[in-house]
């Protein structure tokens, strides 16, 4: 079987570009990425290509070559899943927040949502291809709505997790390490893998598409983050222990990087890991595991998400604990709001809890983030406030300008690695500080050295 026609179920950060690739790179194929949110939808089909929703490196060159060709944006779900022969399913499937597992199991409502709308729209026979994260087994829940509340048409249910990295998600799309797909072992299995290889084989060389059974697949994203994020958690601890004893964390990530077993990637120490997925993806592991009864195991992943949490109380606490015991009525300037850099995704990132804990000291605090909306920024407040925090928009400012978001300021926490921090003027910075004038750098990327010549009061993380 050769797919024609493709359906994506959820235009956000993984929809979007993953869609956008396969129609760029396989002309032949008809791509329709659909959405209940209709500004979002708005934004993708946006004239101007540079305000599509997603901030990516090389994404809008991306999206103009596609769009109106072979890739279109819609609200019109059903149409789109009429029209299709494939159905990735990529909406979110955020951490439950009520009723049994809260706080720790994915929630999976809006799967079940597509899986349903996906039975009572098709009239012929679909490939249903989880490309959410999802918890292993989920696709016998997918199969058994599928099959109890269709027309009598035929599904197959494959798992295609992605592993793509915000802020690289084009690079990882057009050259992955590898493409995981998963499906039953059956003959009508194998065939709606086959063909869902086929795609891919448009541009990925088929030694680098993997194929194994759906619970291995669906297993295997979960088991990818964790192994990603407890390497982050591992090198945080170790910063701790560094900025105790006189070891620089730098140097030791790159004496122990360049033993091949462990590999100098993913070392990076920082103010802790951030992002939609590493910590929703662990605690749902640990969810699974538990339910097991597997407390061993459970208690094993849960300490990466531990070991996260403190090191951003820690950089908060250095903070108020360097200046003097005391932040309140004081400017922090935040250099970065999103979770890491070249994105405009800011969901967990660490800047909104160190946030949190300053201006529970009555900090005031100036974020300035190259490509963060304000009102995004203001929207981590309101999440904040949900989880029981008693911090609101009042205590943030977000400016445009990184000079303006520094004056007056008598510290600047860097919290997002972004390549322009290291360009500034930073004579410029100094001089229109308070003094003394401290600069916290969250993700080592400045020249400490430089910066103690200017003037300042220096603490980098694991140094
Ligand atoms: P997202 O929130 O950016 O996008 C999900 C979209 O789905 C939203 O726009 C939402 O409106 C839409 N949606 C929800 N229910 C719908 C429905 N019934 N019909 C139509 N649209 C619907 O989420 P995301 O970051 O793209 O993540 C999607 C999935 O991919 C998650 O399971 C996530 O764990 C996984 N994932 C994410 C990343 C990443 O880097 N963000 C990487 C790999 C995997
Ligand atoms: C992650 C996985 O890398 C990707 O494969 C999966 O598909 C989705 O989850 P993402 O969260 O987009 O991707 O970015 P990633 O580069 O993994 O960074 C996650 C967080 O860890 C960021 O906050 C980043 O700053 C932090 N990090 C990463 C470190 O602090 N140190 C490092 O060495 C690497």
């Amino acid at each position: 079987m050769k797919v024609k026609n493709i359906c994506c179920i959820g235009a956000g950060y993984v929809g979007g570009p993953t869609m956008s690739v396969i129609a760029y790179k396989c002309p032949d194929i008809k791509v329709n990425i659909v959405d209940l949110n209709a500004e979002r939808i708005a934004a993708w089909n946006d004239e101007d290509v540079n305000n599509i929703p997603v901030y990516e490196p090389g994404l809008s060159d991306i999206v103009a070559a596609a769009r109106g060709k072979n890739l279109f944006f819609s609200t019109d779900v059903e149409k789109a899943i009429e029209e299709a022969d494939m159905i990735f399913i990529s909406v979110n499937t955020p951490t439950k927040t009520y009723g049994v597992g809260k706080g720790m199991a994915a929630d999976l409502k809006y799967i079940e949502l597509c899986a349903r709308q996906i039975a009572a729209v098709a009239k012929s026979d679909k490939i249903v291809v989880e490309k959410s994260t999802l918890p292993v087994r989920t696709a016998e829940a997918v199969k058994n709505i599928l099959e109890n509340t269709g027309n009598g048409v035929k599904f197959q249910i494959l798992s295609n997790p992605e592993f793509l990295a915000e802020g690289t998600a084009v690079d990882d799309l057009l050259n992955p390490d590898r493409v995981l797909v998963g499906g039953d072992t059956t003959p009508e299995g194998q065939e709606a893998m086959n063909a869902l290889v086929e795609v891919y084989a448009n541009w990925i060389p088929k030694d680098r598409i993997l194929t194994t059974n759906v619970w291995s697949s669906e297993l295997s994203k979960l088991t990818a983050n964790a192994f990603l994020a407890q390497r982050v958690s591992s090198i945080n601890a170790i910063s701790e222990l560094c900025e105790r004893t006189g070891a620089d964390v730098n140097e030791v990530a790159r004496a122990i990087g360049t033993d091949s077993r462990i590999g100098p990637k993913f070392l990076k120490a920082s103010v802790g890991f951030g992002g939609s997925c590493f910590q929703k993806d662990i605690l749902n592991l640990v969810y699974i595991a538990r339910t097991y009864g597997l407390t061993e195991v459970a208690d094993y992943w849960e300490q990466v998400i531990i070991m996260n949490d403190h090191q951003k109380r820690r950089f908060a606490s250095n903070i108020v604990k360097t200046l003097y015991n005391t932040v309140s009525g004081k400017k922090i300037a935040f250099l970065g709001w999103a979770f890491k850099k070249d994105t405009n995704d800011t969901r967990e990132s660490a800047a909104i809890y160190v946030a949190d804990d300053l201006l529970n000291e009555q900090a005031g605090i100036a974020v300035y983030d190259p490509k963060v909306e304000e009102e995004a920024i203001y929207r981590d407040m309101d999440y904040l406030a949900t989880r029981g925090s008693s911090v609101n928009r009042k205590g943030i400012t977000v400016y445009t300008d990184p000079y303006e978001a520094c004056r007056d300021a008598h510290a600047i926490a860097i919290l997002t690695e972004w390549d322009e921090f290291k360009g500034y003027d930073w004579q410029r910075i100094y001089d229109n500080m308070k003094k003394p004038a401290f600069v916290f750098d969250g993700r080592n990327i400045l020249d400490s050295d430089q910066l103690q010549k200017i003037g300042f009061i220096v603490s980098s993380i694991g140094k």
